[in-house]
């Protein structure tokens, strides 16, 4: 050791004052609760348990193989097929900051869409990294109409257009489509806050020309907080490339972390994959993906041995319920149960429930 650290160096000299907390001395307790607020929602169970997983190396290749799954799953929650799609590490702010970080340079103008705390978030933001903020406002409650947009674009010509699809702080649900087309008259890059709609209402990426997109793990997703799924469109990767400065943030910068999920067919290390995290991203995203089913009618697998016309005709007979077979490709092998408008009620559902149940015990399927 250098001759002029050693002599602060004298280890046995020093006693701690600080002791090691009495809090700690007991194992770590957690109420159970059912989270009904805005989020975060309860983690679905597969989610969590997945996350129990061994570790890998975050430059691992069965970790890259979970990683290009999870940008599989992101491309069908987002109904896009662009490559450009990854999970920032963090929440739904991070998210945000790594969408306005990249997108808007010092000097560029945003029109902020406003209707209550995320675009007045993302307005703090946006003036944090130089950009050129113009707010435009409606009550909250309230959402912003295609004219209001339209008007807005024409007279700023912003770089960037911010909307919020789901103002969780008001329950107000923002229309995205037809927005990309008056976006692109002006050149103005369409960026969407989807962190508490995605995977509730429609989001279709391509359709809808969004270029650039975050979202929450937290919320509809169903898995802890801590992952912001995430998107550029090639008008959005576009923007990022052409650049005139740097990415302020080291972090958030999207040159690099796209580089780890391999948007530029290399990966290089940007800072460490949050690997148990992710595994849950991973399991949450197969979950959504098996859930791709039509709300309005329901289609119910006829178990082996049951004589699903039986079941049908007990319900009418008895119950004056209508439940239909399969048709075509499913006949005699579902039932399809509609849930719809009028009819979409408690009581209709526990009726149809009630029928089937007395339909399946008379053949001794149910006792
Ligand atoms: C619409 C919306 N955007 C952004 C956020 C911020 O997300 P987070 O709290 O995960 O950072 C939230 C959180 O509630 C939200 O509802």
């Amino acid at each position: 050791m250098p001759a002029e650290f050693e002599q602060y160096a004298r280890p046995g000299e020093i006693t701690p004052e600080i002791t090691a907390s009495k809090l700690l001395d007991t194992p770590i307790q957690v109420p159970s609760r059912l989270l009904m607020g805005p989020g975060p929602a309860n983690a679905h169970p597969r989610v969590l348990a997945a996350q129990t997983l061994p570790l890998l190396g975050h430059m691992h290749p069965p970790f890259f193989t979970i990683m290009n799954e999870i940008q599989d799953g992101l491309k069908y929650l987002f109904q896009t097929s662009s490559k450009y799609v990854l999970l920032i590490s963090g929440t739904g702010h991070a998210g945000m900051e790594a969408a306005i970080a990249n997108m808007l340079e010092p000097g560029e103008t945003i029109v902020v869409g406003n209707n209550g705390i995320w675009g007045a978030r993302v307005t703090d933001l946006a003036a944090r990294y130089g950009g050129n903020v113009v707010s435009l406002d409606t009550e909250a409650g309230g959402t912003l109409s295609l004219k209001d947009i339209q008007a807005a674009l024409e007279q700023h010509k912003p770089t960037v257009l911010f909307l919020c699809q789901g103002e969780s702080s008001t329950g107000a649900h923002q229309s995205l489509a037809g927005v990309a087309e008056a976006c692109q008259v002006h050149g103005t890059v369409l960026v969407v806050d989807t962190v508490c709609s995605l995977g509730a209402v429609p989001f279709y990426g391509d359709a809808w020309g969004v270029d650039c997109m975050y979202s929450g793990s937290q919320k509809v997703i169903s898995a802890p907080p801590g992952a912001a799924p995430f998107m550029l469109s090639e008008r959005g990767l576009k923007k990022l490339l052409n650049r005139k400065t740097k990415v302020a943030s080291y972090n958030f910068d999207l040159n690099l972390i796209g580089d780890y999920w391999g948007w530029f067919d290399k990966r290089s290390y940007h800072a460490t994959g949050m690997i148990s995290m992710w595994y849950g991203m991973r399991e949450a995203l197969a979950i959504i993906s098996a859930e791709d089913r039509l709300v309005s009618v329901n289609t119910i697998k006829v178990p082996e041995g049951v004589n699903w016309a039986a079941v049908v005709k007990n319900a009418m007979d008895k119950y004056n319920v209508e439940i239909a077979g399969g048709l075509g490709p499913t006949a005699g092998k579902v039932w399809r149960v509609g849930i719809m408008g009028y009819n979409a009620k408690l009581e209709n559902v526990e009726l149809v429930i009630a029928a089937f149940k007395d339909g399946l015990k008379q053949q001794e399927f149910l006792q």
